[in-house]
């Protein structure tokens, strides 16, 4: 079975970003991608347009000479008054949705210069906690998987044609751009951990950066090229002269700290090889005895939730993306890296949080440990 029409692209602005997902990206082999499927009828009995809820149809979508043209703008509203989403306006073909089959969507697409950020072809539904099984975006003049992979750089101005293939018993998508296949992927869909949340302001106002007392901070500290450098040695004293905890240099974003809500940090960390035994962020604030309610630590290139289990093993030497979500009243955290959800744990309670970030020693570390940061945000619900 197949769907085969035209259509220009849908466009909606600032799609937060996110990544997980296996997969490969395969020779270029031109051959139709519609053989052996057969061609259903496709007419506006079979979709209707999402767009934001408070304009007129007209004014954001117009179908001229056989043209779907969708465009939203970045300060638009949602599709519904009640949704957390970003703005979009869709072509959605409820008429053809399965949950079976092989389903292939054909057309041609076209991305004027300036749009990016932006989603512009999905398939939606995947299993929870994957709201989509297949985003087509556009950063940067290309087409992007997500925003994990690249597909066809210098995509604006010009048409191209799009075949997606989904089979859904082999949870799988094969993507053809004019003609070559681009690339197959594990229909594994992506979660983005800041849908619904508002990105909240962070400068050095929101920080302070707590190191061993008796050396400078710039002996175990460095902010250069929005990189956050900490390190710390095993035989530092701890950050005050009164502390009988471990030695630590870390970002403590005390100008969030909180009692209630939903919280979430994300950031790209790296932990340079050698670094082990030591708590690389945490969520501070527990009931007594308990000082935190997360800790992600590295042991031996291992990223683990305290001592276990072990989230995401060979973190050593490259950048990994982090969501830390704490749901102070639902009493969880949620773990994702790579966009990918990690473990959902209780929190510690205790009624008062703040996230931090950089080195803290641990039982059994090495000597010297490091790790640094970039792109940091603070997200609230
Ligand atoms: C759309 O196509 C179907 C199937 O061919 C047909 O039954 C229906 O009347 C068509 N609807 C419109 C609005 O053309
Ligand atoms: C787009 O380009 C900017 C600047 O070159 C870069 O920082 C960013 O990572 C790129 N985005 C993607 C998704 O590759
Ligand atoms: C940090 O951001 C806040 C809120 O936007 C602003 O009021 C403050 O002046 C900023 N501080 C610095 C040091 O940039
Ligand atoms: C880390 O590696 C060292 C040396 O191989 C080993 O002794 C230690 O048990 C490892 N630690 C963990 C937590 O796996």
């Amino acid at each position: 079975m197949g769907t085969s029409f035209r259509s220009s692209t849908s466009s909606l602005f600032a799609l937060a970003s996110l990544s997980l997902i296996v997969s490969t990206v395969l020779a270029h082999v031109s051959i139709d991608p519609t053989k052996g499927f057969e061609i259903l009828p496709f007419n506006k009995s079979y979709y209707h347009i999402q767009k934001p809820y408070d304009v007129p149809l007209d004014q954001r979508y117009s179908f001229v000479h056989g043209i779907h043209k969708c465009w939203v703008y970045a300060t638009d509203k949602p599709h519904t008054p009640t949704s957390k989403t970003k703005p979009r306006t869709e072509i959605a073909i409820g008429g053809y949705g399965y949950s079976s089959g092989v389903w292939q969507f054909e057309a041609y697409g076209y991305v004027p210069e300036g749009t990016y950020g932006v989603n512009i072809m999905q398939i939606f539904g995947g299993d929870p906690p994957h709201a989509t099984t297949f985003m087509l975006r556009v950063y940067n003049s290309s087409l992007f998987y997500y925003s994990r992979q690249a597909l066809v750089a210098d995509i604006y101005n010009r048409w191209f044609r799009l075949n997606v293939v989904h089979d859904v018993e082999a949870s799988k998508v094969w993507v053809y751009i004019d003609g070559a296949l681009q690339m197959e992927a594990d229909a594994l869909g992506e979660v983005d951990p800041t849908e619904g949340f508002e990105n909240l302001p962070f400068n050095t106002s929101f920080y302070h950066i707590q190191k061993p007392y008796d050396v400078p901070v710039e002996k175990r500290y460095s902010f250069e090229g929005g990189i956050h450098d900490c390190w710390v040695y095993a035989d530092d004293k701890p950050h005050t002269p009164n502390s009988r905890t471990l030695p630590r240099t870390e970002v403590a974003i005390q100008g969030y700290s909180y009692s209630s809500g939903v919280w979430q940090l994300e950031g790209y960390g790296y932990v340079p090889s050698g670094t082990s035994g030591v708590c690389i962020m945490q969520v501070f604030g527990a009931t007594h005895p308990r000082a935190t309610t997360f800790m992600l630590r590295d042991y031996n290139g291992s990223l683990s939730y305290y001592r276990s289990p072990v989230l995401v093993y060979d973190i050593y030497d490259k950048w990994f993306r982090l969501n830390v979500i704490h749901d102070v009243d639902a009493s969880k955290v949620r773990v994702y890296i790579d966009g990918e959800l990690k473990i959902e744990a209780n929190d510690g309670g205790g009624t008062f949080h703040a996230f931090k970030f950089g080195v803290y020693a641990q039982k059994d570390g090495s000597s010297l440990m490091e790790s640094r940061w970039k792109d940091i945000k603070i997200w609230r619900k």
